[in-house]
């Protein structure tokens, strides 16, 4: 059995909302959803939630609902009895049996059919469920997590997720933040990358050029952490010096017109809803805006409070503050 041993890496606002929660998911008896981008650290997530709580000493199983032809998922979460059909010369338990005790992790499941998601509601309702071809139930102490890289409501609406499956994984939900909405992490994942890799690749220490920094804070990330910890790693492998310059780090070339500034980027991410009012969306953009610019400015000036208030023409004490409303510590920001 795995134990524990990963870190989650982040200090922004909206990341230890996030991780905040994990205590109360843990001892929580019902279902979790976590939702997010790709990339954004779900798996890991879960894991976390699994390993604070009580369950830790039982299975974590972990599922990819999407990896699992149609015809098989249903055999693989819930087992069979023999004969159930041709060639099920003898019993087999499923997924559901093996997580008996700890917390069997539904990853993509906004990619499990109609007939498998009517059998889960079942299992999340009554707590049992029958193998396939068996006349019996089975009882089983199981945690769900579950994780989704796309809106499960838009499912809803379109008729492919059933609604009240929705409800009853929706209890407690968790929406974990792209890296774009949480940029002042950027520098600090990228030297616990840059931390382990460089051991993991037998090499010394290794540091970032102010000019890497300001590429890696200026790219958009639309494969969020996964994408960067590939990143790192391959200029880990690839670099030969031990103070890693922008060239090494490769990214795709990002000067396609992205849309232009804050307000642009939250109405392209559909984020308007009918909740979203004019107060309301105006005061994110406010926000965003603020934070991404804190970041960039204090990533130019490395730290230097004195110097970044003095190039946005603010007073210290108030430059000060604003740092501090959004969270931001300038020592993430030095140069390494
Ligand atoms: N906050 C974090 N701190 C440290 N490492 C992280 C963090 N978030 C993600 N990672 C690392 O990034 C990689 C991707 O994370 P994970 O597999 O949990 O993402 P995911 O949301 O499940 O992605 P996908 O939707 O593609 O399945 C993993 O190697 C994970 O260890
Ligand atoms: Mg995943």
């Amino acid at each position: 059995m795995h134990s524990w041993d990963k870190t989650l890496i982040g200090t922004s606002k909206c990341f230890l909302q996030a991780t905040g929660m994990i205590p109360l998911l843990s001892v929580a008896k019902s279902t979790v959803l976590i939702s997010g981008e790709t990339g954004t650290g779900k798996e890991l997530f879960a894991r976390a939630i699994h390993y604070t709580g009580e369950r830790r000493g039982k299975p974590f199983v972990p599922v990819n609902c999407a990896a699992l032809p149609d015809h098989l998922i249903e055999n693989e979460l819930f087992g069979h009895s023999k004969g159930a059909f041709t060639g099920a010369l003898n019993e087999k338990s499923g997924l559901f049996q093996e997580a008996n005790g700890g917390t069997l992790f539904l990853d993509e499941i906004n990619s499990l059919n109609l007939t498998v998601q009517s059998k889960l509601l079942r299992v999340l309702q009554d707590q049992e469920f029958r193998p396939l071809g068996s006349t019996k139930s089975q009882r089983v102490d199981v945690k769900i997590v579950a994780a989704t890289n796309t809106d499960l409501r838009c499912l809803v609406e379109s008729r492919q997720f059933r609604e009240d499956l929705f409800y009853r994984l929706n209890i407690l939900s968790v929406l974990l933040p792209s890296l774009r909405d949480r940029k002042e992490d950027i520098l600090l994942l990228t030297t616990h990358f840059l931390r382990i890799y460089a051991k993991e690749f037998g090499r010394g220490p290794i540091t970032l050029a102010p000019s890497s920094k300001a590429k890696l804070m200026g790219y958009p990330w639309p494969g969020n952490v996964r994408e960067l910890e590939g990143v790192v790693q391959r200029a880990v492998v690839m670099a030969a010096g031990d103070v890693l310059e922008a060239h090494d780090f490769d990214l795709p070339d990002n000067k396609q017109p992205e849309p232009v500034g804050p307000t642009m980027a939250l109405l392209s991410r559909g984020q308007i809803t009918d909740e979203c009012s004019f107060q309301k969306m105006k005061t994110r953009v406010i926000e965003e805006f603020e934070r991404t610019y804190l970041c960039e400015l204090l990533s130019a000036h490395q730290g230097n409070i004195s110097q970044a208030a003095r190039a946005a023409k603010k007073e210290r004490r108030a430059f000060q503050r604003l740092l501090h409303k959004h969270g931001l510590d300038r020592r993430v920001f030095f140069a390494a």
